[in-house]
């Protein structure tokens, strides 16, 4: 089978945010403890940051960090986790089942931001406390000094205030599963009186509101009506979380789950401007994805950690060829709709449904996806370009037909164009003609592919580097059209110099 893109340079969707690359680490199983944070490895630096690891997160490319939850930030003393670490309070973490030592809090985390480089995206928490402790926080972080709060950082060795600009207003609210879940109408007050007064202190800031925690929400859509009613003027973004993973055997659906992804932006950005429309407001409200990726939230037998216990392994999935070619597929859908999806984070960083894995006192390594979302975080830079497409579809039980092709264009910065193209097919190859009439030249072309005859092949502790992308040899430019053999099931990268 064949099919065939075009694109133009003049004709763009939007220039790529800087936020669309975020990741998240959240206080769950090993992402902090033992995963980015671990004093006694032996690449650990001075502050406790394992140095083997910060060398897979810069290599992976994180633009920004969302912290501390996720669930977990519905329970939280952010202050516990501030101060001499030997008195800081050992606490029942009421949403994983687990104890919090506290031993990595806010300042650690700043620290971390700024030795990786990224921007940090600070979640508040609207389950257990409200707006008293979102305010104290956020003077604490922010203000310059001679106050209670910033004094208080300053006393703890950080002169300077953090300047913490993106903040979330709680976690997945909407949740039955979340402490203190609230109802839209309650969260939208809540959201919007938080919004408010954190402008008080700092003017420059941007703020996510909760949106519906999946697409299957009961509530989805009336939720976000609803918040954004009582909200629209205060807020920046509304969030959206989605994971996805195989159901009853169905791979050839699974491979199609970016158009979920698609839905659920279409059904945010129509409900958000109907919001606006109402309102009679210019504003519009844009997306923070800050929960994606490939979950199969079904645990392992044998992985339910003791009750209480501390950093235990938790949801640390071991992802395979196809979960990486999917997980692409999800990244393609991010850029192409970057003019609305203005923010988003792969959930999670290390070890927890992560890119990255590492073992207590040994090894870092990375695990299939990690590749795709490096190759998006290095090459999707610069303006996504519109693209026409035409290629075979594909039955889905789930989606009905969809295309066999799912792909993006991205006018890098330095005058070379990327194509990211997932082959869905899980049988066939297909032969990929790029018309690059439009561009002003074709100098050398690349392509990079994912995938493997073992559409269940991991990398694993055991063996670390068996799934990797490698250079295509197909790729042939005739006359202006440029052709690339996509094989069956796999994520590519095609640079265009
Ligand atoms: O990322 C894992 C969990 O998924 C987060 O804590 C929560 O926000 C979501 O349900």
């Amino acid at each position: 089978p064949r099919a065939r893109i075009e694109f133009d340079p003049r004709f763009t969707v939007a220039e790529v945010p800087e936020r669309l690359f975020g990741s998240f680490v959240e206080h769950l199983g090993r992402c902090v403890y033992t995963g980015i944070y671990e004093p006694e490895h032996p690449t650990a630096n001075e502050d406790g940051l394992r140095q083997d690891v910060l060398d897979l997160i810069r290599e992976l490319g994180p633009t920004m960090v969302r912290y501390p939850g996720g669930n977990f930030v519905s329970g939280y003393r952010w202050e516990d986790g501030v101060g001499p670490k030997a008195d800081r309070p050992r606490r029942l973490d009421l949403a994983w089942g687990v104890t919090e030592t506290n031993q990595f809090g806010l300042g650690e985390f700043m620290k971390f931001c700024r030795t990786v480089g990224v921007e940090p995206n600070m979640a508040v928490n609207l389950g257990t406390r409200g707006l008293q402790e979102a305010l104290d926080v956020l003077e604490y972080a922010n203000h310059p000094g001679g106050t209670y709060w910033s004094d208080l950082r300053r006393s703890h060795g950080d002169e300077e205030p953090y300047g913490i600009k993106l903040w979330c207003l709680g976690n997945e609210m909407d949740g039955p599963w979340q402490i203190g879940q609230k109802t839209a109408h309650e969260y939208g007050r809540t959201a919007d009186q938080v919004a408010r007064s954190m402008r008080y202190i700092d003017p420059e800031l941007d703020l996510v509101a909760c949106g519906s925690s999946s697409r299957a929400m009961p509530e989805f859509g009336a939720w976000e009506a609803e918040v954004l009613a009582q909200s629209y003027e205060s807020v920046d973004y509304i969030s959206a979380h989605a994971y996805y993973h195989p159901r009853e055997g169905d791979f050839v659906s699974f491979m199609a789950s970016a158009q979920d992804m698609e839905l659920f932006i279409d059904g945010v950005i129509a409900t958000a401007d109907a919001v606006g429309a109402k309102l009679k407001s210019d504003k519009k409200i844009n997306i923070s994805f800050d929960e994606w990726n490939v979950w199969y939230q079904t645990a392992p037998t044998g992985e339910r950690p003791e009750p209480w216990a501390v950093a235990p392994r938790q949801l640390e999935d071991v992802y395979s060829a196809m979960d990486a070619v999917v997980f692409g597929s999800l990244l393609i859908t991010l850029l192409r709709r970057c003019d609305r999806v203005t923010a988003a984070c792969l959930a999670q960083l290390v070890n927890v449904i992560a890119p990255i894995m590492t073992e207590p006192g040994g090894a870092a390594w990375r695990q299939t996806t990690f590749f795709p979302f490096a190759e998006a975080s290095k090459f999707g830079r610069g303006t996504v370009l519109n693209v026409n497409a035409s290629a075979p579809g594909i039955d889905t039980a789930k989606f009905g037909e969809v295309s066999a092709l799912h792909s993006v264009a991205v006018a890098n910065e330095d005058g070379s164009t990327t194509v990211f193209a997932v082959n869905r097919d899980l049988e066939s190859p297909l032969t990929l003609e790029i018309d690059a009439s439009s561009l002003p030249g074709v100098g050398e072309v690349t392509c990079s592919t994912l995938t493997d005859a073992d559409p269940h092949a991991k990398n694993t502790f055991e063996d670390q580097t068996r799934v990797a992308p490698v250079a295509n040899g197909s790729v042939a430019v005739k006359d202006g059209t440029i052709t690339v053999e996509l094989p069956a099931m796999s994520w590519n990268t095609i640079r265009i110099a």
